[in-house]
């Protein structure tokens, strides 16, 4: 008896590098990183072997838990769970539930939902809401304002981004301009790319004129890479890039997939996929998101499939084949982790003393993606049958065990972590 809670013995991201080290784990913080021969004395350690490696939890900035109001997609469990399966130890929910989270009472609401639920530490935006001010006495219960499409257009945006810049949090825009939409039977067609740069363009003018923190999400063009990368040298402006739009492109909409593949933005065309790898690859965005947007497979499946598709499970394991296979640098794992915790303020996100103790085993292990094996409700994905070479073995978090061999803890653990802007 005696010593620290938990040692980790292995090969572990550390400071950017793989490194032989023990992690001693206190009351939920990381509290010393050694070599193996100065590991304190702990209750317990976990030796890893030869074929597992120590990651930090992963911190994903844009999911959709879909609880309160679209339980049938998913859960504060379900979505949870697939975190951990993922790897990823904190989460942060938008706002298009039913009704959509845009006054105190619903932000409480979620929240309450979300302690009595999730595996992982969680928090929480604000949608929309026309007169925001009804937000500002409970703004440090939700990291910061969500925009969508129509809601840039809306006459209540600017009030949106000055109230952003009082309380110094971002806003986060999904940028599509709908007025650039058009019929075509292509989804990538139909939501053209000039689509996302008008919007993104307005995004940036409202920020200019607030001096609000503008967080671009799902950033899927070159042209809006190269201008807000140009914008941002004035502005505070922050991005971010999915898996998804990096990996897969438009060619997923002429193929079996492409109601499974439907997404907002699209998947886009060679060029502009691209781009964003390049952006990942480069770290020019400051963080690899999901937009992990789970709907039943019936509806995917139906005339007029909604968008969106889960993400949890595979984002870390699909950036981990880059870096396995040579394409991408192990620092891509920093815009999934260190970056996005720093953003939100956050002492989560890397494996160093006084952060939380959130933590990924990763194994070494070949494995075929199957929707059908998800943990997620939305048992589909347009990663159907890419060969990963890692799957996640357990996952702490705050030094707590949701996560191993394929089983999850009973007890919700996680927290709301951030408030803060
Ligand atoms: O693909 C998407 N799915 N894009 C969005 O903007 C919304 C999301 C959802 O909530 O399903
Ligand atoms: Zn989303």
């Amino acid at each position: 008896m005696g010593g620290v809670d938990l040692v980790v013995v292995g090969r572990a991201l550390v400071g950017g590098s793989l490194v032989e080290a023990a992690v001693a784990v206190e009351n939920g913080r990381i509290v010393g990183v050694t070599s193996p021969a100065l590991a304190p004395p702990a209750e317990e350690v976990v030796e890893l072997g030869a074929k597992r490696l120590l990651l930090p939890g992963m911190v994903d900035l844009h999911v959709h838990m879909r609880e309160p109001g679209l339980e049938h997609k998913e859960d504060w469990r379900t979505g949870s769970m697939a975190a951990a399966r993922g790897g990823v130890t904190c989460v942060f929910d938008m706002p298009n539930n039913r009704p959509p989270t845009n006054t105190c009472e619903r932000v409480r609401e979620k929240i309450s939902r979300a302690r009595s639920k999730s595996l992982v530490d969680f928090g929480v935006y604000a949608g929309y809401n026309p007169q925001p001010a009804e937000l500002e006495r409970c703004s440090s219960e939700f990291f910061g304002f969500k925009l969508y499409p129509d809601d840039l257009y809306s006459s209540g945006a600017e009030e949106v981004f000055r109230l952003a810049a009082k309380l110094r949090k971002p806003v986060l825009v999904h940028a599509e301009d709908p007025s650039r939409f058009r019929p075509s039977p292509l989804h990538s067609e139909a939501r053209p790319p000039e689509a996302e740069l008008s919007a993104a363009r307005r995004a940036v003018e409202l920020a200019a004129l607030t001096g609000a923190w503008l967080h671009l999400t799902h950033v899927s063009t070159a042209a809006v890479l190269r201008e807000a990368s140009a914008a941002r040298v004035a502005l505070d402006i922050t991005l971010d890039a999915t898996p998804h739009h990096a990996l897969l492109n438009e060619s997923l909409y002429r193929g079996p997939l492409a109601s499974i593949a439907r997404v907002n933005p699209p998947l886009r065309g060679e060029e502009d996929r691209e781009a964003v790898y390049e952006s990942l690859r480069k770290g020019v965005v400051d963080a690899v998101v999901t937009d992990h947007a789970p709907h039943q497979l019936e509806e995917k499946l139906s005339q007029d499939p909604p968008p969106g598709f889960p993400g949890l499970e595979l984002a870390l394991h699909l950036l981990l084949r880059e870096v396995l296979e040579g394409r991408m640098p192990l620092s891509v794992l920093e815009l999934y982790s260190s970056r996005p915790a720093a953003l939100a303020g956050l002492r989560k996100g890397r494996i160093a003393p006084g952060f939380d103790a959130d933590l990924v085993v990763v194994e070494m292990r070949e494995w075929v993606v199957k929707g059908s094996e998800l943990v997620s409700k939305a048992k589909y994905t347009p990663f159907e049958g890419v060969k990963l070479r890692t799957a996640t073995a357990a996952t702490y978090v705050r030094g707590l065990l949701v996560y191993h061999e394929g089983v999850f803890a009973e007890k919700a653990v996680g927290m709301l972590v951030s408030g803060g802007g």
